[in-house]
């Protein structure tokens, strides 16, 4: 079976439509009208609601709830997306409302600029509640590099103060340091996280190993992109904090993926890309500042409000919006709400519990993820003895038109591939995904 479209027809896309096209389109117009667009996204929710009735949560850890929500996505037929990491997709109704926000804007910009920038508030709100905030603690970036970027360059740090990073650290993750380091000379040091990592006290600990009295924040992933551990932020930041240390986490994958309480956690920056878990379009992010930062960090971005004093809102003054990116993204969260993020959390767990026992059977396998479902979420990280990752991904592809990617580096012995079980991919698609690692692990290509 092949079912990828050819790259030219994708290219196709944006490169005009045909004169029959066009006509199509200006018929299908009609049905994106404002109003049509609001009875889809009802229809969907009800539809939704009436999943949660039938089925209470215990009662659904596979099969026909989740077979019938996969459906109010909009992939391209037989197309297996397990690869959330990068950039994830839209649910229907959050599409939907990006449509009709960009509406606004062809039809009365006038909106744009006077109606549309208040809704900003209501999902601030949305965000803040779903990650067990205030709204006050919130900014509305455009993706989490920018909340890293606002978090080293905003400290006040001088030559000589250390800052601690994981040795896994994504380039957004790293390079805001590399830059602090360049201007003002701080230093910066790596901790091992070990491949996969052990325990909780065992990354803890090697944190606490490294602080010493220069040591001014640890930053780490919560969601480490190459081996797909979640780190334990909430007992990291319990050691650091007693220390004077702050933590800053960049948690890219997090949203969307794990039922988080940012105040439970404790951390005190925190940056997240709504568009690979949550199903927000691309160009939206959110930026965590605990309140007692909020006067001491420096914002980045200056316009009118930067100098106000007691709220994240100081670092959100980045002149004209997408603001209907930042409306979709209020759908994102209702769309994830009406389902239930504790559910969610609990499926895609459930799902790489399950792939990661099962890729346990196969010979040849080195898990770079934890098996612990306290350390691991919906990524999970691998390699095969003597198979090329490359192959790997390209045999999936095209075999099953399932998408995972590489990651890591040879040179360091994280190469490897990584797969996303998100909730619209099913059991069945992560047999199919182990049939093919499994005859690849036989044949060692
Ligand atoms: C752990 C981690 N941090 C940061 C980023 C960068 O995210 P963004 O491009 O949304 O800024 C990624 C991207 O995948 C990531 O995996």
């Amino acid at each position: 079976m092949n079912n990828r479209v050819p790259e030219n027809e994708e290219k196709d896309v944006f490169r005009g439509v045909s004169r029959r096209d066009f006509v199509r389109y200006l018929v299908a117009g009609s049905a994106l009208s404002i109003t049509a667009l609001n009875r889809m996204n009802a229809a969907v929710y009800q539809s939704i609601t009436s999943l949660n009735q039938k089925y209470i949560e215990d009662e659904s850890p596979d099969g026909v709830y989740w077979e019938a929500l996969s459906k109010h996505f909009m992939f391209q037929d037989g197309f297996i997306m397990m690869n959330n990491g990068t950039v994830g997709p839209m649910p229907k109704p959050v599409f939907n409302t990006l449509l009709k926000a960009f509406k606004v804007q062809a039809t009365n910009p006038y909106d744009v600029y006077s109606f549309i920038p208040r809704k900003r508030s209501e999902v601030r709100a949305k965000v803040a509640a779903f990650l067990g905030t205030s709204e006050d603690n919130i900014v509305l970036t455009r993706n989490t590099t920018e909340g890293m970027n606002f978090s080293a360059n905003g400290l006040d740090l001088k030559e000589g103060d250390e800052i601690l990073l994981s040795d896994m650290e994504h380039p957004g993750g790293t390079h805001p340091w590399n830059l602090k380091r360049a201007r003002y000379g701080i230093t910066i040091k790596t901790v091992p996280l070990g491949l996969p990592s052990k325990s909780v006290e065992q990354v803890v600990g090697a944190f606490e190993k490294a602080i010493t009295p220069k040591t001014k924040a640890i930053s780490i992933s919560q969601t480490v992109f190459i081996s797909g551990l979640i780190a334990p932020i909430k007992e990291l930041c319990e050691m650091a904090h007693k220390k004077g240390v702050l933590v800053i986490a960049d948690s890219a994958h997090g949203i969307g993926m794990l039922d988080m309480n940012l105040e439970t956690m404790g951390v005190d920056l925190f940056a997240t890309s709504p568009y690979k878990w949550l199903g927000a379009p691309c160009g939206v992010g959110v930026f965590y500042v605990k309140k007692e930062l909020q006067d001491k960090l420096w914002p980045t971005i200056a316009s009118s409000g930067w100098d106000r004093e007691g709220t994240a809102a100081r670092f959100e003054t980045l002149g004209q919006r997408a603001d209907p990116l930042i409306i979709a993204l209020g759908e994102a969260i209702d769309f994830q709400n009406r389902i239930g993020k504790h559910r969610i959390e609990k499926r895609i767990k459930t799902m790489a519990g399950y792939l990661k026992r099962e890729l346990g059977r196969i010979p040849g396998i080195k898990l770079h993820t934890p098996m612990d479902p306290y350390l691991s979420g919906g990524l999970t990280a691998f390699s095969v003895e003597g198979v090329d990752p490359r192959k790997m991904v390209d045999y999936v592809r095209e075999k099953y038109n399932i998408v995972i990617r590489t990651i890591g580096n040879p040179q360091r012995g994280t190469y490897g591939v990584r797969v996303s079980t998100h909730i619209f991919v099913s059991m069945k698609h992560i047999d199919m995904f182990l049939e093919g690692v499994g005859h690849l692990a036989r044949r060692k290509v």
